[in-house]
């Protein structure tokens, strides 16, 4: 389609409100846009190409302009345009949380479907309270989870959030959320208080596990309802579990009857290899919340997938989970979806991410040789890259060296090499990676070299 590239600028900057987006940036430079995808890349209105290095936002596990998933979309709105799943139901919809649950580890067998992430979020925590007060546990409401880590932007779900810089400006947010410690082994000296170095993955994930008994204690396990947990932490730049950790998170949770609430927005759909991250990592949540991955992008969905055991206490007499949205298990999305899976099966999406993972890692690793690069951490098709000041001391970036580097000069320089992308600062100074899922070796190199480039840049500037 062709568009008015003028008309285009000025209307951007006139009306559409961007989210998370400093607009002041957009006084003195045009606001990227992006205007069609293909495979792996994206294309702007000027007919540049990029690297879709992100996955749009942890989304696009197909890629671009799969007409497979865009047939379906408008076959299904031919046909029934929508239907609330409101005491109805339609076919897409059963079907695809048939498809989930047997995807689903264990007796994960139950889906609510949402429109997104932070929407699964909510509903998991209100499932979780609901529950409990049903099962004779009515003061078990308190949730918890890890520093840094970004759950989303509704009011309970950015309770949930361990980001106090994303919080402030909307306290106070729902009461009774607490943090325990992540697992970014890189900086286990400073998480333990010197008590540990990260040269023992094991022993580091026994005690960020334990931390989260020790606040179960101190809030009182009566009192505690979920723990909300990412197979890998996203926020803060990729941090996969330690060894042996969610093993004996499983065994906390089981002792203090909390709910393990694997939040699997990012990770869930192949982004680490697997249907779900629990799967990759051995445990066995009650509750995945899901989303991004699960239409490719092509349609809006969400859905919290949750134990036989907790839908049990709602499937007699007058009881009901009082909780739903317009959208949720949209005819559209679910049909969507539907073929998303299809394609993942005909093409053994799974298969591909294992089997190229390695590559990817090692890929990336090269780019340790740089003095800016800190550390290289991930797992599957999901990676971030620390930036550090002084790569033997492990110093990071001031807040004022970090605002210069990042926002002052990688995002930019980046996204003008050709490589859209992540230049994150909500811990320490990190690029996240999440490309598409058929990204193989070629892409992998230009990633490489197009961050070796501006990172060798950077490195100059400080
Ligand atoms: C782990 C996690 N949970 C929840 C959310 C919120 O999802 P959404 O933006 O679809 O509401 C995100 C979004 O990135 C996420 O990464």
């Amino acid at each position: 389609m062709q568009h008015d590239y003028d008309h285009l600028q000025r209307a951007a900057k006139d009306h559409l409100w961007m989210h998370f987006t400093r607009h002041s940036t957009y006084d003195t430079s045009d606001v990227p846009i992006i205007v069609r995808g293909e495979g792996a890349y994206i294309y702007d209105a000027q007919g540049k190409r990029y690297l879709d290095g992100l996955g749009g936002l942890f989304v696009s596990q197909l890629g671009h302009g799969r007409t497979e998933l865009a047939d379906a979309a408008a076959a299904q709105a031919k046909e029934l345009a929508f239907h609330p799943l409101w005491s109805y139901a339609h076919p897409n919809a059963i079907l695809l949380a048939e498809r989930i649950a047997n995807y689903a580890p264990g007796d994960l067998n139950r889906v609510f479907f949402t429109t997104g992430g932070g929407e699964a979020v909510e509903s998991a925590w209100k499932l979780a309270k609901n529950f409990f007060k049903l099962t004779g546990k009515p003061m078990k409401h308190k949730v918890l989870s890890r520093t840094i880590a970004y759950h989303g932007t509704t009011q309970g779900a950015l309770s949930i959030t361990g980001l106090p810089p994303l919080k402030a400006q909307f306290e106070p947010l729902v009461p009774s959320t607490f943090r325990v410690p992540n697992t970014n082994i890189y900086r286990a000296a400073e998480t333990t208080g010197g008590l540990l170095d990260g040269s023992d993955p094991e022993a580091f994930g026994r005690w960020a596990a334990d931390q989260i008994a020790v606040q179960i204690e101190n809030e009182g396990p009566e009192t505690v309802a979920a723990v909300f947990l990412e197979p890998v932490q996203n926020a803060g730049g990729c941090f996969p579990p330690p060894p042996g950790y969610f093993q004996r998170v499983r065994e906390i949770c089981d002792e203090y009857d909390v709910l393990l609430v694997s939040d699997e927005v990012i990770c869930a759909y192949g982004r680490l290899g697997y249907m779900f991250g629990a799967e990759r990592y051995g445990y066995q949540p009650d509750i995945i919340t899901s989303a991004k991955g699960i239409t490719s992008g092509y349609a809006p969905l969400g859905a919290m997938i949750a134990s036989d055991r907790l839908m049990e206490p709602f499937l007699h007499g007058a009881e009901s989970f009082a909780h739903g949205f317009t959208f949720g298990g949209h005819p559209v999305s679910t049909a969507v979806a539907m073929a998303n899976f299809d394609v993942f099966e005909n093409e053994h999406i799974l298969e591909h991410v294992r089997d190229n993972e390695g590559a990817f890692r090692s890929t990336l690793e090269r780019l340790l040789d740089l003095p800016i690069v800190g550390d290289v951490r991930g797992d599957g098709y999901f990676y971030g890259i620390e930036l550090v000041k002084d790569k033997d001391t492990r110093e990071t970036f001031n807040e004022e060296e970090s605002e210069k580097l990042l926002r002052g000069f990688l995002s930019k320089a980046l996204y003008d090499e050709g490589l859209y992308c992540r230049a994150d600062d909500r811990g320490d100074p990190v690029i996240q990676l999440s490309p598409p899922l058929i990204c193989d070796q070629p892409h992998f190199d230009e990633m490489e070299q197009i961050l070796r480039t501006v990172l060798d840049k950077a490195a100059t500037l400080l």
